[in-house]
């Protein structure tokens, strides 16, 4: 009986938060790093159901590094980082668009239709979701950023209740793919939908300090410095940066948290502490 109590104590425990987030958008970037086994990867889709089940509107973003490097190995492709970003030639951005587009993005959309939610594959071809150009002058190969999302198609699949779930995957004037870092990819959504949360599952707790503890709470200047002394590196730049771009332009908190711990998203979101990082907007 008391175990039954102490249950529904934590479920209640929820209330004002679930009561806070009713109608609200959140775009959750669910990194490759995160997708680990199958476990983990029904955990995710149970959470993302259940906020769904609640009221919360959510769009997935997703990334790909780790099978992206094993398909591009598979085919002897070579590709390095500089900036935190994949330069990715010819060769490499069709083996790119394949795997996000063509493998994760269906896995995902699977799993969560499997678990009882309606769900949605895109990338940026469709209907023109994501726009992009290619980013500095071609120096990252056909790395892209983005310049316009289609929130049309994003709301009227929302408004039917679907979940969008979008491979970062752009798409130019002439119809060329680009690759996009999916931390931008998921800022760009959640500007330009006027995102509540934006909330990036990776494969640490968070972002680490010198001494790889977790820094709960981050602001501008603190970001700043930890990468110009080098603490943030690596995959985490465009991340922080993505975090950056989101409040700035609106979007209430940025999260950062770990991906490896079932749940961790329901532990974010739904409790005081949280346990991972997080940037907060100004307003
Ligand atoms: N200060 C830091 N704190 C935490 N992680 C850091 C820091 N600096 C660099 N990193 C690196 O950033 C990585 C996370 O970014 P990464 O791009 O690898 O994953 P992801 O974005 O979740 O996945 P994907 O790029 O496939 O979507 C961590 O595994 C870690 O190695
Ligand atoms: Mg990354």
């Amino acid at each position: 009986m008391q175990r039954k109590s102490r249950t529904a104590e934590i479920i209640l425990s929820a209330l004002p938060y679930i009561r806070k987030f009713k109608d609200k958008v959140f775009v959750i970037k669910y990194g490759g790093s995160a997708q680990i086994d199958e476990e983990l990867k029904n955990d995710f889709a149970r959470d993302i159901v259940l906020l769904s089940m609640v009221g919360i509107k959510v769009i997935v973003v997703h990334g790909g590094g780790k099978k992206i490097n094993e398909y591009l190995e598979r085919l002897n492709i070579k590709s390095e980082f500089k900036d935190g970003l994949r330069v990715t030639n010819k060769d490499a951005i069709d083996t790119v668009e394949m795997v996000l587009s063509g493998l994760i993005n269906k896995e995902i959309t699977a799993l969560l239709f499997k678990h009882g939610t309606k769900a949605v594959g895109l990338s940026g071809k469709d209907s023109e979701l994501l726009q992009a150009t290619v980013l500095g002058g071609g120096k990252y190969g056909f790395v892209g950023e983005i310049h316009s999302v289609n929130i049309e198609l994003l709301n009227s699949l929302m408004n039917q209740e679907y979940i969008p779930v979008i491979a970062p995957i752009g798409v130019g004037l002439e119809g060329e793919s680009y690759n996009i870092n999916a931390d931008l990819c998921a800022s760009a959504v959640a500007k330009a939908l006027k995102a509540d949360k934006v909330i990036f599952l990776t494969d640490t707790s968070g972002v680490l300090d010198k001494n790889s503890e977790l820094i709960s709470k981050l602001d501008e200047n603190l970001i700043n410095e930890l990468k110009q002394n080098g603490t943030i590196s690596g995959g985490m730049i465009p991340k922080v940066d993505a975090c950056l771009e989101c409040v700035k332009a609106g979007v209430k908190n940025a999260h950062i948290i770990d991906g490896r711990i079932s749940h961790s998203i329901l532990l974010e979101i739904f409790t005081d502490s949280g346990i991972g990082s997080i940037i907060k907007g100004q307003i």
